[in-house]
């Protein structure tokens, strides 16, 4: 389970939650990716609402008020190498919860993948949380007959994209970064932050959805405490 939200990080105390120690007092400068996407969102107002500093990488200029003013902005596509690059470049740690435009490439996430291991090892930036589906297997996944059902469909409907986030999660298993590929469940929903989750292999309590505010809650809370190293958490409700 996550905690629930902390309303000033100055004040709150270190809790423990899954064998981790969350420092929430820590200020990390964070590197986020898929910034504009339904997650993307709310892990740059939760990121910024807990105090870290935030470097964002946008194919184009926000609307006014679309994104906290105090957000470094880079103008690029995550398919250049020189803009993940300028993105990343002194970063605590990194965020990624990118998804596939219309019009876009297929392999988009593998692309970005390379750039962002390449640009990572270059610049001595380890942590890396990524944003990636139940398409992606665990060993120790023993998944019920929704998740199997799911799986079937998935494959059907869209093996591009399930091919895809497979070759992304074997690059970034195999980067020799600190990593945390996050498994969405079925169905993302816009309910409430509540900072409680469920977080393991595909099992009998994996749920069929969470809200992206958890989501995103259970995505920062990794990369700022250290959680789920090398790990591939399905977060559902
Ligand atoms: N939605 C679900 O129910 C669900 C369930 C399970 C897993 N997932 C996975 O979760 C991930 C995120 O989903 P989401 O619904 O939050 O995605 P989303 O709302 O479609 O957001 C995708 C983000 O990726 C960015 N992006 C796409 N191509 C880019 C490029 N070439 N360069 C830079 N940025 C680019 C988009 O930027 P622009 O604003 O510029 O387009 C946007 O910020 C996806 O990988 C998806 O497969 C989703």
């Amino acid at each position: 389970m996550n905690q629930p939200p902390d309303n000033d990080p100055q004040d709150s105390p270190p809790n423990k939650d899954h064998g981790r120690t969350r420092d929430r007092r820590r200020v990390m400068k964070l590197a986020i990716l898929g910034a504009t996407g339904s997650v993307g969102r709310e892990l740059v107002s939760q990121a910024r609402a807990a105090g870290h500093e935030v470097t964002a990488l946008v194919r184009a200029e926000p609307k006014p008020g679309e994104i906290d003013d105090r957000v470094a902005l880079v103008l690029g596509d995550a398919t250049s190498a020189d803009a993940v690059r300028r993105t990343v470049k002194g970063s605590d740690a990194v965020l990624s919860a990118l998804g596939h435009a219309k019009g876009g490439p297929e392999d988009l996430l593998a692309q970005v993948s390379s750039n962002l291991i390449a640009a990572m090892q270059a610049d001595g930036v380890s942590r890396l949380v990524v944003l990636s589906s139940s398409a992606v297997v665990d060993a120790a996944d023993r998944p019920s007959l929704l998740y199997r059902a799911a799986g079937v469909l998935l494959r059907a409907v869209m093996p591009r994209v399930v091919r895809d986030h497979r070759e992304q999660a074997r690059l970034i298993e195999d980067s020799g970064l600190a990593w945390t590929i996050v498994r969405g469940p079925v169905v993302f929903t816009d309910g409430p932050h509540t900072g409680r989750s469920h977080a393991g292999p595909i099992g009998g309590d994996s749920g069929p959805r969470v809200s992206r505010a958890d989501l995103a809650d259970f995505m920062l809370a990794s990369a700022t405490d250290g959680g789920f190293v090398r790990m591939k958490p399905l977060v559902s409700q």
